[in-house]
C-alpha cells in the first residue's frame, strides 16, 4: 500500500525524494495587518489565460489519486480550468509563460525541440503547440549549458517533457536574476494551447526536475538534483528585498472562451500588488511532509505546495456537518473548490433551487440564475467570505443548446486525513495571497469588493 503510493506520489513530483504523507504543523496561526505588508517592488500584470493543460490536470489528478483512489471523478471539473500567463525574458528573448504555483521549474521549449505523440511517434512541430518557435540558446548570449544532467518531468497522460538544462538571465515583470537553473527541454509529447513556450513555477524545490544522469530515461528520486526556483534565487541574489511574493486573481466574465482579459490580476514579488485591501489578515503555516520513514518532524520537513489547515467552512446549515480539514492545497491553476464530500453536499442543497449531483460528470449543476447561498472560509480563526458571483460558473451548453452552470464549490473527496483538498481561484478571486519562502507562512489578505 504504502509502495503503491509512493509510486505514484513519485510520477507527481517527477521523481523527488521518497517521502511519506505525513503533515508536520510548524507555529500557531497570527493575524497581522495588511499594512504590515509593503507594496511590491515587482508587478506583474496577468495578462492572459489558456486552457488548462492536460499534463497538469494528470498532475493533479495523479496527487489526488494519491490521496483518495476512489474520488478522481470530480477532476472533470478541471475541464473549466485556465492557466495564467505572463510575460518572461530570458536571455533577450520574450516568452508567453503560464505562472504556476503548483510547480516549481521554469522551463523553456528549445528552438531545436522535437515532438511526439503520447505514444513516442515523431510528429510535426506544430502539433505540439507551443506558442512561439521556442528558446535559442544559441542566440542567448548570457545562456550557459548544465553539461551531464537532464531535465525530465512525465506525466499519468503520457505528455513528457526531457533535454537539457541551463543557466541564463530571467526576467519577469522588472525582476531580473541571473544564472538562474532554466530546463530547454528538446523532446516534447505535448498538448499546447498554441499560446505559451514554457513555465514559471513559484513552488517549492521539491518539485523541481533535474536529474544527475545524461540519460533523461534514467530519472529517479536517487539522481534528483534540487535546484532553486525563480523566487528563491531572486531572494537569495538579494534581486527583491522581501522574501516573499503576492497573488491577486481576478473574477473575470463568466465567458468559457474568454482568452484575451487584460485585467485578469497580477503576481506581485517583494509585497502586495495594486489592489484594494479589507482590514482582515491572517497569517498560517504553510504545512510540510516529512523527508523520512513516516515520523512526524520538524527538522526535516519537506515542503511541495502551498498547503494550509482550514479550520471550518460556514454556510448556511454548516453546523451540522464537520467542516474543519487538513492538506488543503491553494492553487492558482485550479478553477474551482474542491472540499469533503459532507461540505460540498450540504453546501450544494443550499442553492435555491437546489444545485443537483450528475453522476457522470462528479459536478453540481445549479439553475444559471439560482439564489446563492452565502459562503466563506476559516483560515487561522478569520473568515474569508466568497463572493457569490464565484459561486455559479457557466459550464457551456446542454443537447437543446440552453446553458448549464455549475456551482464553483465541489465535491474533492471523502475526509480522510490524507485526502488532498483544494482552494482554487473561486476563493482566490476574494483574496490577495502572499506565499514567504523564508517563514514558510502564507498571509491571505481579504480584497475589498470589486
Ligand atoms: C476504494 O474502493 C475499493 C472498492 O470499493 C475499496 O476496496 C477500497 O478500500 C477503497 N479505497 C479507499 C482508500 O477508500
Ligand atoms: C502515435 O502515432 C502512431 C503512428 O502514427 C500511431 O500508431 C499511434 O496511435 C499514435 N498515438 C497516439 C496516442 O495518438
Ligand atoms: C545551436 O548551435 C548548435 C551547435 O552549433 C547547433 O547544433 C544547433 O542546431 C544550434 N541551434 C539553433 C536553434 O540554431
Ligand atoms: C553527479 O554524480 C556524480 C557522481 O556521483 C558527481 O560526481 C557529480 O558531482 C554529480 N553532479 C551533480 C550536478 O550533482
Ligand atoms: C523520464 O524519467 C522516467 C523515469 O523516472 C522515464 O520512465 C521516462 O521515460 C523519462 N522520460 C523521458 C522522455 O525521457
Ligand atoms: C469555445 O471554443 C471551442 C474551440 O475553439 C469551440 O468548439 C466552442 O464552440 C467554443 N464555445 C463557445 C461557448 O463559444
Ligand atoms: C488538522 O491538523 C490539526 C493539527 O495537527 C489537528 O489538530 C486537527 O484535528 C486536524 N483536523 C482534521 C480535520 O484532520
Ligand atoms: C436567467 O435570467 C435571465 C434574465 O434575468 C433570463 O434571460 C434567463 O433566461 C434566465 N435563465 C434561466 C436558465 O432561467
Amino acid at each position: 500500500m504504502v509502495l503503491a503510493s509512493l509510486s505514484v506520489l513519485l510520477l507527481v513530483c517527477a521523481a523527488t525524494a521518497e517521502f511519506n504523507i505525513v503533515r508536520h504543523v510548524s507555529h500557531a496561526p497570527r493575524s497581522l495587518e495588511p499594512a504590515v505588508i509593503p507594496e511590491a517592488q515587482f508587478v506583474v500584470p496577468i495578462t492572459s489565460t489558456a486552457p488548462r493543460r492536460k499534463s497538469k490536470k494528470s498532475n493533479l489528478e495523479s496527487l489526488r489519486a494519491f490521496a483518495a483512489p476512489n474520488n478522481t471523478a470530480v477532476l472533470e471539473g478541471a475541464d473549466f480550468d485556465q492557466e495564467y500567463l505572463t510575460e518572461v525574458t530570458v536571455g533577450g528573448q520574450t516568452f508567453t509563460a503560464i505562472v504556476d504555483t503548483g510547480s516549481s521549474d521554469t522551463w523553456l521549449i528549445n528552438k531545436d525541440f522535437k515532438c511526439f505523440n503520447l505514444t513516442g511517434f515523431p510528429e510535426s512541430t506544430e502539433t505540439c503547440g507551443f506558442g512561439s518557435a521556442g528558446f535559442d540558446t544559441n542566440a542567448s548570449s548570457t545562456f550557459q549549458s548544465f553539461p551531464k544532467v537532464s531535465f525530465n518531468i512525465s506525466y499519468g497522460d503520457g505528455e513528457f517533457l526531457s533535454g537539457g538544462l541551463g543557466f541564463d538571465t530571467v526576467s519577469v515583470g522588472g525582476l531580473t536574476v541571473t544564472q538562474q537553473e532554466i530546463g530547454v527541454p528538446d523532446l516534447a509529447a505535448w498538448n499546447g494551447d498554441g499560446v505559451n513556450s514554457g513555465l514559471i513555477g513559484l513552488a517549492y524545490s521539491g518539485l523541481t526536475s533535474a536529474f544527475n544522469t545524461t540519460d533523461p530515461t534514467k530519472a529517479s528520486s536517487k539522481n534528483h538534483i534540487p535546484y532553486d526556483p525563480f523566487f528563491f534565487t531572486a531572494v537569495k541574489q538579494g534581486a527583491v528585498s522581501n522574501p516573499f511574493f503576492s497573488l491577486a486573481l481576478n473574477r473575470g466574465a463568466l465567458v468559457v472562451n474568454a482568452t484575451e482579459d487584460l485585467n485578469l490580476g497580477f503576481i506581485a514579488f517583494g509585497g502586495m500588488p495594486p489592489v484594494d485591501l479589507d482590514k482582515t489578515a491572517v497569517t498560517v503555516p504553510v504545512q510540510g511532509y516529512s523527508a523520512s520513514t513516516g515520523e512526524p518532524s520538524s527538522t526535516d520537513a519537506v515542503f511541495f505546495y502551498y498547503t494550509v489547515d482550514v479550520d471550518a467552512y460556514t454556510f448556511p446549515g454548516s453546523t451540522k456537518v464537520a467542516t474543519s480539514n487538513n492538506n488543503t492545497i491553494l492553487d492558482s491553476g485550479t478553477t474551482l473548490n474542491l472540499v469533503p464530500t459532507k461540505v460540498a453536499k450540504a453546501y450544494n442543497a443550499q442553492f435555491v433551487p437546489k444545485a443537483t449531483l450528475d453522476r457522470d460528470s462528479g459536478l453540481y449543476f445549479v439553475d444559471c440564475n439560482a439564489t446563492v447561498p452565502a459562503f466563506s472560509v476559516t483560515l487561522g480563526g478569520k473568515v474569508f467570505p466568497i463572493d457569490a458571483r464565484d459561486q455559479i460558473l457557466d459550464a457551456g451548453t446542454d443537447d437543446d443548446g440552453n446553458t448549464v452552470c455549475i456551482t464553483g464549490t465541489q465535491d474533492g473527496g471523502a475526509d480522510t486525513p490524507d485526502n488532498v483538498f483544494i482552494l482554487g481561484d473561486v476563493f482566490l478571486h476574494n483574496v490577495v495571497s502572499t506565499f514567504n519562502i523564508q517563514t514558510n507562512e502564507l498571509t491571505v489578505t481579504r480584497r475589498k469588493k470589486y
